[in-house]
């Protein structure tokens, strides 16, 4: 296992902590000597145990199993969605019911493994910039390390659900009056300042190595098949890459055949990358204001746009951007066709399907997996804001029936 840089193609080993590339300031990214795990795959136990995150150990950078944080993250549903298919038109699609994760959301899988590697660092402090997921998994898995954490969140800005659970685990929460893209410029100022506290924002490789393993349910939950194509929110552009990297670490050991086409989608107020895959450019141009309603991904800068740029065009995938109302469509249409409860950031994904196909952009034959990445209940303040109020009625039986009629 090692660290290499995804600019320059420098190699670093696993036991320095690091971040980004020393020589050229490039995004780190985590390798292994994948022969070696194939060589090693117990293909029976694959097949039948249960799935987590740490079913896929071998794909892991862990060096010391005996400082594993976790609260038994992964192992989420990958529900078969046929009303949706009607209302939208496709063959099949799915959802990966990522809300169903410990703390609501993705993170974490990415925190079990960033947590744990903050442990083997001999870490005290554990940090992050969050929009408000990244917060509520960091300051969970922290308190159960047994780690101090701090946050730096927009003032104002973070959904109620989200900043409720980061309180109630104890973190230090600091809110700036500016965006996410500001609080992650000071977080990372921070540790790299101070050297005991450990940066955990998507900048760290590890995170993104956890998340792979959304990658590796999808295929293990088809029965070691590959959909045709993913569709994945992007915020600050890590899980759309780390998803791809899990297939492709798949299709390397031989685990499945293709590599899905990966598709991500962003809000029309915070749009950067899509820009750059729809305009063709070499590097994406940051949005200075990003204005969205759904706050987990109203990001003008992404830390890890060159990835996602990356996980786009050698997927032979593509990228949309959907306005506010269609966000909210969206989200409807989950809960009430098919039960499931995303936050508006999650949404965005049968939002832009929606638009994909009505622009013959995906076809109505393909597999198809949307990523609901948060819980419903993340943001319960937008929810009301965007439904019927319930009616109030004097308790009384005639009444409730009139109002039923
Ligand atoms: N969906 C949800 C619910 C999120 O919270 C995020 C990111 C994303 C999608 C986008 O993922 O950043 O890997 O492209 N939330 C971060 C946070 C930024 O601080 O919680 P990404």
């Amino acid at each position: 296992m090692r660290y290499e840089c995804i600019e320059c193609g420098s190699i670093f080993p696993l036991e320095k902590k690091l971040y980004t590339c020393p020589k050229c300031g490039g995004l780190l990214e985590v390798e292994f000597d994948l022969e070696k795990v194939k060589e090693g795959l117990d293909t029976k136990f694959l097949e039948t145990a249960p799935l987590s995150v740490w079913k896929y150990r071998p794909f892991m950078p862990i060096l010391d199993d005996s400082k594993i944080v976790s609260l038994g993250e992964g192992g989420t549903p990958l529900y078969r969605c046929e009303r949706l298919e009607e209302e939208l038109g496709v063959r099949e699609l799915y959802v990966k019911y990522e809300g169903a994760n410990p703390t609501g959301s993705f993170k974490d899988r990415g925190m079990t493994v960033g947590v744990t590697k903050a442990l083997e660092f001999g870490a005290k402090v554990v940090a992050c910039a969050s929009t408000g997921n990244t917060a509520a998994s960091l300051s969970a898995y922290a308190a159960k390390a047994g780690l101090k954490c701090v946050v730096i969140l927009p003032a104002g800005k973070v959904a109620l659900g989200k900043l409720a659970q980061t309180v109630m685990h104890g973190a230090r929460v600091i809110g700036i009056r500016g965006n996410f893209d500001q609080a992650l410029a000071i977080v990372r100022r921070l540790c790299e300042e101070k050297d005991d506290i450990y940066l955990l924002n998507s900048l760290n490789p590890f995170r993104l190595q956890g998340q792979k393993s959304i990658g590796f349910e999808i295929a293990d939950q088809l029965g070691f098949r590959a959909p045709d194509r993913v569709i994945v929110p992007m915020g600050n552009c890590a899980n759309i890459w780390a998803i791809y990297k899990g297939f492709w670490e798949f299709r390397e050991v031989g685990l499945i055949e293709d590599i899905p086409k990966m598709t991500g989608i962003q809000a029309t107020g915070a749009m950067p990358i899509v820009e750059a895959i729809k305009l063709g450019l070499k590097e994406f141009r940051p949005v200075e204001n990003p204005e969205t309603l759904a706050t987990a991904i109203r990001i003008g800068n992404p830390l890890n746009g060159p990835k996602a740029l990356r996980a786009i065009r050698e997927s032979n995938g593509t990228a949309e951007a959907v306005t506010d109302e269609e966000i909210v469509r969206a989200q409807k249409d989950l809960a009430r066709l098919e039960g499931i409860g995303a936050e508006p950031a999650s949404a965005t994904t049968i939002a832009g399907l929606r638009k994909l196909l009505r622009v013959n952009a995906i076809s109505e034959d393909e597999s198809i997996v949307c990523v609901i990445t948060g819980h419903i209940l993340k943001d319960p303040q937008e929810i009301m804001e965007v439904s019927e109020r319930p009616v109030e009625a004097p308790a009384e039986f005639e009444e409730v029936v009139r109002l039923l009629e």
